[in-house]
């Protein structure tokens, strides 16, 4: 049980790799709440787990302030801020719209930056850290494999994911002294409806041959990484952008 006690937000936690990380901590002791839009499953899983679920959708500042304040309120408090929602678009880099841009970094970096704020307002009031290095609470952040190697055909996705990692490294730097870490999770490709549109067996194994390991990520492999960083195993990680890539990378 080794998030016996802690109360975590999920964003993103409806489906894929957000499921898992709910399933997962929930099965290690937490109180748990997901932030999503789709409200149908986040509620399904919320019940599953005993936890809440919150409809929201992440590229509206105000609606994502209120939404996070009230997943913190259900949980009486947050100790643990997953940030994992986000989402993929496809488009040569001439031909990206300023529109298309703004959807991504919306969804990908700012969300992260609101519900951010929201928590960790929270997470100050609670308790100030009573010596150096006393944790009071953890932001762990959804980056992504692209985020340091790049990808052709998603330029605003994988910008966005290099911002995920800065964002990680500035709130590592200033939250620090608060007693928060902040931390991020680089996943490489992972079986999830993201991407499924498009991805073809040739696809699949070609990626696979990208890792020493031989295979792709399971939302599961993610989940397990994202309970190290969201657990007091990792109290004296910060700052980290922690790849869960088969060795596709390794920077
Ligand atoms: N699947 C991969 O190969 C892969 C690789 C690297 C990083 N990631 C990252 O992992 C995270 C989870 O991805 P996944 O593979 O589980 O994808 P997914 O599409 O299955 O799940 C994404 C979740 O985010 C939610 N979401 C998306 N936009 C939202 C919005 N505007 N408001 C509220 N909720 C919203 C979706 O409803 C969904 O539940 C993402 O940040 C993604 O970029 C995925």
């Amino acid at each position: 049980m080794r998030l016996a006690g802690k109360r975590v937000v999920v964003t993103g936690g409806a489906r894929g790799i957000g499921a898992a990380m709910v399933r997962t901590f929930a099965a290690e002791g937490a109180a748990v709440a997901v932030l999503d839009v789709l409200a149908e499953e986040a509620g399904k899983l919320a019940a599953e787990v005993g936890g809440h679920a919150v409809e929201v959708d992440l590229a509206d500042v105000a609606a994502t302030r209120a939404a996070t304040q009230s997943a913190v309120d259900a949980l009486g408090g947050v100790d643990v801020l997953v940030n994992n929602a986000g989402i993929l678009r496809f488009a040569p880099l001439l031909d990206i719209e300023p529109h298309e841009w703004d959807e991504v970094f919306a969804v990908n970096v700012r969300a992260m930056l609101v519900t951010t704020q929201v928590a960790v307002t929270s997470m100050v009031a609670q308790r100030a850290p009573a010596f150096p290095g006393d944790v009071v609470g953890k932001v762990v952040n959804t980056a992504s494999m692209g985020g340091k190697a790049g990808g052709a055909g998603q330029a605003h996705y994988a910008a966005s994911k290099a911002a995920v990692i800065g964002l990680t490294r500035a709130a590592a730097e200033e939250l620090g002294p608060l007693g928060i870490t902040a931390t991020c999770l680089c996943p490489g490709y992972v079986l999830t409806e993201m991407g499924a549109g498009t991805r073809t067996d040739a696809d699949v194994a070609r990626w696979s041959a990208r890792s020493p390991l031989g295979r792709l990520g399971q939302p599961e492999d993610v989940a397990r990484a994202a309970l190290f960083l969201a657990s007091p195993d990792s109290d004296y990680l910060t700052g980290e952008a922690l790849n869960v890539a088969g060795g596709m990378v390794t920077h």
